[in-house]
């Protein structure tokens, strides 16, 4: 795959990531990303809440891709805040994943889960935590930075309290779940959206007017849903431990939906 997005900070960042979510640590992960890999995948993104970056990792070295053809993400634990804090998860998840830098690093969540509250109240750990990463990204420790799972007003607080900006935000996309006033932030401030769960966990796929869609195009639902995501500037990232639906999830360049029917599966602004 050779298709990508430009970072604000001009780096590259291809189009469609391999999402290791809800993957279960050992062998299934580590057949799973060598799946990716061989299919073409060259991002894939992991979070050390997955507990997964030894597999992830293992599995980015046995397949000898040079290094600087892939690009690598993983994230801050929700419940890790504080910039000491952040500076030893980071130490952590260079250690699991064996690596020496990483392409993206993310705050996983506003809040620890299930915390009550709109997430406000964790605004100056949140702070704290971007600018350990600020340090590491000045270092080259990561070649981007991002959050995951912000609302627009945590986006304004972080961004109004530290120096170097959001580059990325991870939050759930597909056509059952379009947060329209996220988006339309991200985009206004040149953030990238990257969508997790564009299969919406395998839900989307179960409504049949997808498929009816995706039938116009010779495509599958899954296929229609990432090209959908893609055609609307976001950066899907399909999770499967199938080796087919790996590699299904992945061709989506030969196809362009038409507009009525971008409309007809979600409006996204
Ligand atoms: P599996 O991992 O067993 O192959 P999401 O990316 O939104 O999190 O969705 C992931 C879910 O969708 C998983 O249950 C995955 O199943 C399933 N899935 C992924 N790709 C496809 C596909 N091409 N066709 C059908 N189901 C898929």
């Amino acid at each position: 795959m050779d298709t990508y997005y430009i970072l604000k900070n001009n780096k590259v960042i291809p189009v469609i990531g391999f999402g290791t979510w809800q993957i279960p640590d050992g062998e299934i992960c580590h057949q799973a990303v060598t799946a990716a890999l061989k299919a073409g995948y060259r991002h894939i993104d992991t979070a050390m809440a997955y507990r997964n970056e030894a597999s992830v990792g293992k599995a980015i070295r046995e397949a000898k891709i040079p290094r600087e053809e892939l690009f690598i993400t993983t994230k801050l634990p929700a419940d890790i805040k504080g910039y000491q804090e952040t500076m030893d998860a980071f130490t952590q998840s260079l250690y699991n994943l064996e690596m020496n830098y990483l392409d993206l690093y993310l705050i996983h969540n506003v809040k620890p889960w299930g915390k009550e509250g709109d997430g406000m109240e964790y605004m100056d750990q949140n702070i704290a935590s971007w600018k350990a990463m600020e340090k590491l990204y000045r270092e080259g420790k990561i070649k981007a930075i991002g959050v995951s799972n912000f609302l627009p007003q945590h986006l304004e607080i972080l961004q109004n309290n530290t120096e170097i900006p959001v580059m990325v935000n991870q939050i759930q996309v597909n056509p059952n779940v379009i947060p329209t006033e996220n988006i339309r932030y991200c985009k206004d401030q040149g953030i990238l959206i990257e969508a997790y769960s564009p299969l919406g966990t395998g839900r989307v796929l179960k409504d049949s007017r997808f498929e009816k869609i995706a039938d116009r195009y010779q495509k599958s639902a899954a296929q229609l849903c990432i090209r959908w995501s893609y055609q609307n500037g976001f950066l899907p990232l399909p999770k499967s431990v199938t080796e087919e639906r790996i590699r299904e999830n992945l061709n989506i360049f030969d196809f362009t939906i038409s507009e009525p029917d971008m409309n007809e599966i979600g409006k996204a602004d």
